[in-house]
């Protein structure tokens, strides 16, 4: 469901101030917490924008004949001016090759109009890394809106059906793209500045959904995410390299990574997400694995997380540094689902590791949970490395609720990717490795009382690796007490 939300054209002239930020309980030294200050309406101009409907360049609508011609033709046709201009699908369903925003232009996708993403090869350009089905290239004040769908056909690339995993299709014969996950994404904005994109619903990507690139500026709200649960690579939201993004009222329900920052060509700053339902088949928030530039200043917020793979996660492995990033009032419940996806049901996954011999150590630093309730399968695992230490990490008012309900087993913890791969270990509710200073307040752990022995202990640390670790008002008890 979307919910409409900014709706209405008196909006040209205000700029919106979209700011977020969440107080700190006071007890403790507090983490910097970021305020993101976005304008939401990409029409800061006097002018009123522009309409160009793609029916009226020839758009057929009938989901049978591509009508890309007609829709780059309205795009084109928008003026290079600043004046806005919003290029209108009415009701019907559209089938595409990529087509290319440019700066100025929105896409008013209206309620009942779907633009589905072509699935043949000759649909996309040559490079596969202009494989989206919408793309906006250095580009400023671009969106997408209006009600409506954009369908990127993924379960016409799964090649077998599996509710383990589908084994899906790569193009991967052309050259230009190597190993099984050559398929085109579905929106994507690279390099650009003041990207707006509300009220439309992204479904059914064949590999990941919306995608954020070196952009300034991105404002993502009230807006509906699905992708199949068993097809792999179909993330939510990937923020790589970008600075100053709000995500809010988004509703997440897919089979691989939700919300997923990564940095590959520079840091990342400034990242907010709030009010967010979330389910995947792997991490609902991950940080990673692309990891070779910093991470920082980043927040969210009253995010609910139903039955995931894994909740909160961090895996970073390329020399980044993650510091300043706040989660509070998070309620998540984790579930074991199948050893091919990554996850294996904790609630709260903090690692940093050297992907391979090559790689650096990042570190990650000022890090704090609070108002976080967890059930699940499995406990917390924190795991920083000898020069890339967890520090500075608070957990405040968290409660973990421990049980099995389907026939994972436990024992093992999950250093991948890279790393020390998977290795035996006795269940813990919290295990920590190489940690300079965490802080346990108010935090209850609760066992089902039928299970407590399928866990060793509640707490799993050597004091060589862990320096000053604090508890105030630690409760350990069976869940029905
Ligand atoms: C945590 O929850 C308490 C009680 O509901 C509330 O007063 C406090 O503001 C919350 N803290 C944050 C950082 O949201
Ligand atoms: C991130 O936000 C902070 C606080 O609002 C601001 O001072 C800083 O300039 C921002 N950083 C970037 C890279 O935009
Ligand atoms: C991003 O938004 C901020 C606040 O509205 C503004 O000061 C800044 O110039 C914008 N950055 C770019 C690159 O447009
Ligand atoms: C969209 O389709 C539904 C169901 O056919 C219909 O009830 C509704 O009026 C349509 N809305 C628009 C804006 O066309
Ligand atoms: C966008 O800018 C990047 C970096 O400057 C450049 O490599 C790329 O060719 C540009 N793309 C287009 C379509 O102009
Ligand atoms: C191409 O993709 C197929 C299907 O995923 C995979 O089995 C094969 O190994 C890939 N070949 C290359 C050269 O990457
Ligand atoms: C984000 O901000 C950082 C720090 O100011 C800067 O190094 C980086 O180039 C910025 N990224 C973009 C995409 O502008
Ligand atoms: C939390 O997010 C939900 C949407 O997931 C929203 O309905 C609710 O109003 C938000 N709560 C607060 C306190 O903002
Ligand atoms: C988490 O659960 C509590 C108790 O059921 C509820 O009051 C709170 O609104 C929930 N928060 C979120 C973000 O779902
Ligand atoms: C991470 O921090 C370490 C220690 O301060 C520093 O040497 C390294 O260059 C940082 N990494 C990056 C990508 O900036
Ligand atoms: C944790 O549980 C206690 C006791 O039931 C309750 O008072 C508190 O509000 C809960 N805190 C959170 C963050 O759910
Ligand atoms: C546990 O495994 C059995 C046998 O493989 C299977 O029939 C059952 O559905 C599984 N239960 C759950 C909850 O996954």
């Amino acid at each position: 469901m979307v919910i409409s939300f900014l709706h209405s054209s008196q909006l040209i002239i205000t700029i919106i101030i979209l700011q977020i930020s969440v107080p700190l309980i006071q007890s403790s030294p507090s983490a910097s917490s970021p305020t993101v200050q976005l304008p939401l309406s990409t029409n800061i101009d006097n002018n009123s924008p522009l309409t160009l409907s793609v029916t009226d360049f020839g758009a057929t609508g009938d989901g049978i004949h591509y009508d890309t011609k007609a829709i780059q033709s309205a795009i084109d046709a928008c003026p290079s001016s600043n004046t806005p201009c919003h290029v209108t699908f009415p009701p019907g369903t559209y089938l595409t090759a990529t087509i290319r925003l440019k700066s100025h232009v929105t896409l008013n996708i209206q309620e009942n109009a779907t633009l589905l993403g072509g699935t043949k090869i000759e649909d996309y350009p040559k490079e596969s890394s202009r494989w989206y089905v919408v793309l906006a290239e250095n580009a400023s004040d671009v969106g997408i809106t209006g009600g409506g769908v954009v369908d990127g056909q993924g379960l016409k690339f799964v090649v077998t059906k599996n509710e383990r995993k589908n084994v899906m299709v790569s193009w991967n014969q052309t050259g230009e793209c190597s190993g099984d996950e050559c398929r085109p994404r579905l929106v994507g904005f690279l390099g650009c500045r003041n990207v707006h994109v509300w009220n439309v619903r992204l479904n059914e990507p064949a590999y990941w959904c919306l995608h954020i690139v070196r952009c300034v500026n991105t404002s993502i709200h009230d807006i509906s995410i699905y992708g199949d649960f068993n097809t792999p690579n179909n993330d939510g939201i990937d923020i790589e390299d970008s600075n100053n993004t709000v995500i809010t009222r988004c509703n997440i329900n897919t089979g691989d990574d939700a919300i997923c920052p990564k940095t590959y060509t520079g840091p990342l700053y400034n990242l907010t997400a709030t009010d967010c339902w979330i389910r995947t088949k792997s991490s609902a928030i991950k940080f990673g694995s692309a990891s070779s530039f910093d991470f920082k200043g980043l927040m969210f917020n009253n995010i609910t997380i139903f039955e995931s793979h894994r909740g909160l996660g961090f895996q970073i492995r390329d020399g980044g540094n993650v510091s300043d990033v706040t989660f509070s009032n998070i309620n998540i419940s984790t579930r074991y689902y199948d050893p091919s996806w990554w996850g294996r049901a904790e609630p709260i996954y903090v690692t940093t590791c050297p992907r391979d011999s090559k790689a650096k150590e990042g570190s990650i630093s000022n890090i704090l949970f609070v108002n976080i309730t967890a059930t699940s399968e499995n406990g917390v695992f924190l795991s920083g490395s000898e020069h890339g230490l967890l520090s500075n990490l608070r957990f405040i008012n968290v409660n973990l609720t421990y049980g099995r309900w389907t026939n994972y087993t436990g024992g093992l913890v999950d250093y991948r990717p890279g790393c020390q791969g998977l290795v035996n270990h006795s269940s813990a509710g919290i295990i920590m490795e190489h940690i300079e200073g965490l802080e346990v307040e108010n935090v209850n752990m609760r066992w089902s009382d039928d299970q407590a022995e399928e866990w060793n202990n509640p707490l799993d640390f050597r004091p060589s690796t862990v320096d000053n670790i604090y508890f105030l008002n630690f409760h350990s008890g069976f869940k029905k007490q």
